[in-house]
Formats: C-alpha cells, structure tokens, sequence
C-alpha cells in the first residue's frame, strides 16, 4: 500500500460537539483555553470551538461573552483552522431571524476569526441556508454546505445527491453529511460518500453521532468510500451520544491509505486534560447509556430522550415515556418527515408529547407547532398530513414563500434596547439573537465593571484619583 496517498483529516469537536452532547453545553472557556496549544499543535484539518447551543449557554447560563470567548480561541489557535455550527436563518437560536441579524452575525464571526462555517437547515429547506452561504462568501469564511440525513421515504440516495449538488451549486467550499441522531448505518454511508465523491468535485466530511454504537464503523466505511474529513472528539469527551474517539480512528486508520498522520502520544495529553475537568460538570453529565436502542428503533436522539424523561416526571407521568417515544414517529410523518435536529426535534418532540398526555391526537398544539404548519420554518421535506394541519390551524393559508422574507430588520429595535450596555457593536447581535436573556447578561456585564472600577478607586488607584 502506498502509505500517504490519502490521508483521512480529523476535525476535533471536544469544545464544542463533544460538551454539548455530554455536558448539556456547559463547559467554560477556563477549562478549554489551558489545553488549547496542544490541541493547536495536533494538525486537525480544523477545531470546533463555536455555534450550536454555546453560544446560547455563554449567554443564559456561563455568564461568558461568547464572542469573547471566539477572540480567545481565535488566539491559542494560531495554526488550526476554527469552524462552527451555523443554523442557517436561525443563526444560533431556535427560530428565523432576519437578514440584517443573520448578516451581521456573520460579519462578526468572520471579523473575531471565523474561519469554516457549517450551515444547515433543520428541514434541509436550502431556501434557508442560500443567505448564510452567500454572507460568509462574502465575508471570506469557507461555507460548508449541509446535508441533514436522516430516515424516511422521501430522503434516499438521490435526495441526498441532489441537495449534495445543489449545495455545491450554490457555491459551498466543502459539503457536510450531518447525522445528529447517530442512526447512520456504515453501508449506506458507503454509497451516499462514494456518490457524492462521484459527482461532487469538493471535499466531504462527515459528522457522526455515537449514540447508536455505529459511528465508528460508519467512518471506517466512509473513508473506504473517499470521505475528506470526519468529525471526532478527544476519547475522554467521546462516545455515547457524542461523537467517536479521535484516537480510536487514528489506530485504526494507522498504515493504511487513510492514516491520519496524527500522533497517538500528543493526544494522550489532551485526554488527560478533559478527563480531569470534565469531574467539574458531574452535575450536567447526561452520559448513562453507552448504546442508546430507542434511537434505532424510534430515530429518537438520546438529548430528546432525557427532555420527554424531565417533562413526564413533572407531570408525573414517566409511566408514558414508551407511548411517547412510539408516537414520534407517527407525529414527524404527520410534518412531512422533518429531520429530528435543533429546533424541528423540540416541536415535534413537544407535540408527540401533548398527544399522548391530552388523550388525543393534536387537541392542543405549541405555538412553534401551529408557526410550523403556516411554513415559518421552511418546506417540509414531504407535504404534511392535511387532516392534521386542519386540527392545528384550521382554514390558515399556509406561506409558500421563504420564512425570512417576511421578516423585518431586527437590529434597530436590538440597537435600541441595548443602548448604554453596549460596549462593541457585537453585543446588538446578542441582543438581536436572545431578546429575552442577553440585555440581562449585558446588564450584568457592565454592573461587574462599576463594581471592579469602584474597588480600584476606593484604593487610591491611579486611573481613579480621588
Ligand atoms: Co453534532
């Protein structure tokens, strides 16, 4: 064999995947940042530090700037590439925001050191996704296209290699294959990678979950099948319903055509590290189950699991879980096959939930439900059930165009309601992005900075003559 002719790259997503599938997104810049260097020094075709729920979690929960926390990344990382998960037009929350949010926020990204961007959309509506691409090329971040994969009659072999194509079209740098759920089984990996590689003259990368017990295998037969880049995390942050062992992939891919050049030893270190901190977060530790079978047999990811489990206890009716489960299926075929993934896994999850628990099918239904049904997240990706459309919101017309035209710019009332908090233009994105927490956490911000000031000048300090 002719070792090195082909190296399969690693993309590391400790900092990011790996906590929020773990650590309920929980894990603070302190604990990253001391390790930084020598993840830098690895040669990962890239670092996740970015996106998905943390920059949420800086905000309502860590009391962090996440955008303080990409500038310091940005500056242990001095030789890696950093990347990020971008929801399309929900940006980093769980609904549509306008152009003028999502645009800014890009600029932003890019601007504090951005570099790859992993845009999807929850239905795998591209109508959703064209702005954020087109903004980052812009910008000059890499776009990286996605596919959302998921099982269902109407996602086979050739919706996956039309999205594949039109994202490529669209003009993506590389295309992504997103399994969240952790349901992609290892042979049809094989064919959708070798089509895509077929048909596609840009590089792939593939984003597993664990969850199953799959992952593994699936990226074994991935690189048999020409993957780029396949997506891990450090083995004390890996596994379960985060993604397989970076060090797991390095031995097995050891000598043979897809070796990636990765040393075993170095990575010994970055473990250690996470193992140690990682006792810091017991409390937020959703690790249980080491294969999780609900998610092969309902597609149900382990985090929507652990949601149904907290919900039915405070109804004291965890008896239901099993019903629930069973009939998160029968709702997602109701919306038209939705992939199960941030925010579509919350609305259909909450629904599938409601059914069961009122005694009857759709007698009540979530508002994000009924904004569902009016086409505010984009096209299902096959028509929905009109008989349940009726019961949720009766004779509405649904929209048939792309949710975001109907919304107006949101960064002048944000502009406003920030007013004297605002210390860098970066905080209107967080107030555009989470109305309800941000100005709190600005507020906060700046009470901290009186408090420190004062202190200085009760001792006499120079900056602060009295
Ligand atoms: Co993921």
């Amino acid at each position: 064999m002719n070792i090195g002719e082909r190296r399969v790259k690693i993309m590391d997503t400790t900092m990011r995947d790996g906590h929020q599938s773990l650590l309920a997104t929980r894990m603070r810049l302190e604990h990253m940042i001391p390790i930084a260097e020598k993840i830098d020094a690895i040669g990962f075709h890239s670092v996740e530090v970015w996106g998905g729920a943390t920059f949420d979690s800086c905000i309502r929960f860590l009391n962090e700037d996440p955008w303080e926390r990409l500038r310091v990344f940005r500056r242990h990382l001095k030789n890696s590439k950093t990347q990020m998960l971008l929801r399309g037009q929900n940006v980093v929350g769980y609904k549509h925001y306008a152009d003028d949010v999502l645009d800014e926020f890009i600029k932003a990204a890019v601007h504090n050191g951005m570099d790859i961007f992993r845009i999807f959309d929850a239905l795998n509506d591209v109508r959703n996704m064209e702005r954020a691409m087109q903004t980052t090329k812009r910008e000059g971040g890499h776009v990286q296209g996605t596919v959302v994969y998921t099982i269902s009659p109407v996602h086979n072999y050739d919706f996956f290699m039309r999205m594949g194509k039109e994202l490529e079209q669209l003009g993506a740098d590389s295309i992504c294959l997103k399994d969240m759920a952790g349901i992609l089984a290892p042979y049809p990996a094989y064919e959708i990678i070798k089509g895509l590689k077929e048909s596609l003259s840009i590089p792939i990368q593939l984003h597993c979950h664990y969850t199953s017990g799959m992952a593994a295998m699936t990226y074994m037969k991935a690189a048999e099948a020409g993957v780029d880049v396949i997506d891990c995390a450090i083995s004390s942050m890996a596994l379960q319903t985060s993604q397989p062992a970076i060090e797991t992939m390095v031995a097995a891919f050891k000598d043979t055509p897809y070796d990636t050049g990765l040393d075993l030893t170095a990575l010994t270190e970055i473990a250690d590290h996470f193992r140690d901190i990682r006792n810091n977060y017991v409390q937020f530790d959703n690790s249980s189950n080491n294969v999780d079978t609900n998610v092969l047999q309902y597609q149900v990811p382990g985090g929507m699991i652990s949601n149904f489990v907290n919900q039915l206890k405070e109804q004291d009716a965890l008896d239901k879980l099993p019903e629930v489960l069973a009939e998160v299926p029968r709702v997602r075929e109701d919306f038209g096959f939705p992939p199960l993934v941030t925010p579509s896994s919350q609305i259909v999850g909450t629904q599938a939930a409601i059914n069961v628990l009122m005694g009857e099918r759709y007698k009540m239904a979530t508002n994000e439900v009924k904004n569902y049904m009016r086409g505010f997240y984009g096209r299902s990706p096959a028509p929905v059930n009109e008989e349940a459309r009726k019961k949720i919101i009766g004779d509405e017309e649904p929209i048939t165009v792309r949710p975001a035209d109907l919304i107006e710019p949101e960064l002048p009332a944000a502009r406003e309601e920030v007013g004297p908090y605002m210390e860098k233009p970066e905080d209107v994105v967080s107030v555009a992005l989470f109305p309800q927490v941000a100005p709190k956490f600005l507020k906060e911000r700046m009470a901290k900075k009186l408090l420190v000031d004062l202190d200085l000048a009760a001792q006499g300090s120079e900056f602060y003559p009295l």
